[in-house]
């Protein structure tokens, strides 16, 4: 079922971050915008680097934003990327939202305006999490 999210900002907001993106190695920019709790939406863009395993990707730049600033229950996530279908979350970055949300409706988009609309649930149906303490 459709989530009833009002994508337009998420939008604007991860392809305004996208055009932010460090990525001279991958060439390929992506742009990330998280909804939170108290309505308000982080963005985020991947940040690479000369040691490849330090780039950063877009999602997981927004989702940490989001708890720099004291909020910490995600609502949405719009991913901006140019591929055809347009690019779900890497594994990390499913694994970093999932510490925060147990699901998440998640917006993928392409720039020219092809959208899919899909779940942190459905990409990570059984995430890894700790034994209670
Ligand atoms: N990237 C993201 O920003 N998000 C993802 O979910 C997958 C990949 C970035 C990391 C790197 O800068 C580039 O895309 C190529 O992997």
């Amino acid at each position: 079922m459709e989530s009833t999210v009002d994508w337009e900002p998420l939008i604007a907001a991860a392809s305004a971050a996208r055009a932010h993106s460090y990525s001279p190695y991958s060439r390929f920019p992506v742009g990330a915008a998280i909804l939170m709790e108290d309505g308000s939406i982080w963005a985020g863009t991947n940040v690479e680097n000369c040691i490849p395993s330090l780039a950063v990707c877009a999602e997981r730049n927004a989702m940490t934003a989001a708890v720099s600033a004291g909020l910490r229950r995600p609502q949405a996530l719009a991913v901006v990327t140019s591929t055809d279908p347009p690019s779900a979350p890497c594994g990390l970055c499913r694994q970093t939202l999932s510490e925060f949300a147990d699901d998440l409706p998640i917006l993928l988009v392409h720039p020219d305006g092809a959208r899919e609309e899909t779940r942190l649930a459905e990409l990570l149906p059984r995430r890894f999490h700790l034994p209670p303490r």
